[in-house]
């Protein structure tokens, strides 16, 4: 279990999308969760992102997994770095490290990103579209991060897609050492030094950008066939000018823009669905055969627990909790049992005493229709 040794409330106040900080043994007695030799497993893994970047001699390299193992055989001593995106979506103990930051909401939330360095290295001086709490394990990492991107910093792609900015000041210079913190909002340059072998997890949450807003929505308006109108005028008048946009005519125009927009039920669904979909791979395998009401019943009254597939987006809103929004698609149930569809959304794993006193057969239903999707799933006995 881990357990912040700060208080996350005083954090968000203080510094949440304000300021970058260290929080210093945020995490006390820290242990990693995976091994490098674990992390280089995933790595060889074809569903799994991952990449390879190094800098001898200062240049840099960056070589897109999934590796194969004589890969790791022939490592230099340094100047390197492996960093796995999505861990948590496939190693149980990289998705341990999420439980303390549930006080962020699961729709900002992106990945578990792991990373291990040898002696000097990183990925350069950059800045990232994410918020990030990178958690230093084993081995101690140096760490510059400079004021808020305001226009003066210049990218530039190095190798292939790596982006680096040059040089910045930084504000933040220190070492970390295991259990360290350290907190960079969206826009802060930062830079990562490896000393000593490490181990580190960046936390990253993604705000929306309303650009990906208007952009989702306007696919989703085509997906659903919605406002599949032509603007209707009637009333037009025969005009002096040809060229001339009437500002009646722009009026009718950004009405109909804004309809779509201000549709509170059609932006609800919306934002559910854009919201429940992750942007890497989850790893689902439906059912080969399909399970029974019955049999879902039986494993749990013997004490098993259903669990929740790593990183599968579990979303409602709090006004209209008898619909959840889950990787993308909808399920509705009945008021009697929306308490348990917001249970099974907090939580990653059910079991017979999160049931309510008298399951219902709809509550059975749920239960089955998730698990035969293949978003929740029992263990192997
Ligand atoms: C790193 O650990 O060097 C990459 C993490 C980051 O800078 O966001
Ligand atoms: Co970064």
């Amino acid at each position: 279990m881990y357990q912040f040794n700060f208080n996350f409330e005083q954090f968000m106040l203080d510094y949440w999308q304000k300021k970058p900080t260290i929080l210093r043994q945020g995490f006390s007695n820290f242990d990693d969760p995976i091994s490098a030799e674990e992390l280089a497993g995933l790595s060889l893994e074809e569903e799994i992102d991952s990449r390879f970047i190094s800098n001898h001699d200062h240049n840099w390299k960056v070589e897109h997994g999934p590796f194969d193992e004589s890969f790791f055989g022939e490592l230099a001593e340094s100047h390197w770095q492996l960093v796995v995106q999505a861990a948590n979506h496939w190693h149980p103990g990289a998705a341990q490290l999420v439980e303390p930051f549930r006080r962020l909401p699961q729709w900002l939330f992106d990945d578990v990103m792991v990373c291990f360095s040898a002696p000097q290295g990183g990925v350069g001086p950059h800045i990232d579209q994410y918020d990030v709490f990178i958690i230093q394990g084993q081995g101690q990492r140096r760490w510059r991060v400079g004021p808020k991107d305001m226009g003066q910093y210049q990218e530039t792609i190095k190798a292939n897609a790596l982006k680096q900015i040059k040089s910045f000041e930084a504000e933040i210079d220190d070492v970390l050492e295991p259990g360290d913190i350290l907190y960079i909002p969206a826009g802060f340059p930062h830079e990562g030094h490896t000393l000593t072998p490490s181990l580190s997890y960046s936390i990253g949450y993604r705000s929306p950008k309303e650009q990906e807003l208007l952009s989702n929505f306007a696919d989703y308006v085509l997906a659903h066939d919605l406002g599949d109108v032509h603007l209707h005028a009637p009333d037009m008048k025969a005009q002096q000018s040809f060229g001339e946009i009437k500002q009646e005519h722009l009026a009718k125009l950004t009405t109909m823009l804004k309809a779509a927009t201000e549709d509170d039920d059609l932006l609800r669904e919306f934002v559910g669905s854009m919201l429940s979909q992750s942007r890497h791979m989850l790893n689902i395998v439906p059912e080969e055969d399909e399970s029974s009401e019955q049999e879902i019943q039986q494993y749990l009254f013997q004490g098993s627990e259903l669990h929740k597939v790593a990183g599968l987006k579990t979303l409602y809103h709090d006004t209209h909790p008898t619909v959840a929004y889950i990787n993308g698609e909808r399920f509705d149930v009945s008021e009697e049992i929306q308490s348990q569809l917001s249970l099974l959304c907090n939580l990653e794993h059910y079991n017979r005493h999160h049931l309510p006193q008298a399951p219902t057969a709809e509550h059975w239903q749920l239960l089955t229709t998730l698990v035969n999707k293949g978003y929740w799933y029992m263990d192997e006995l």
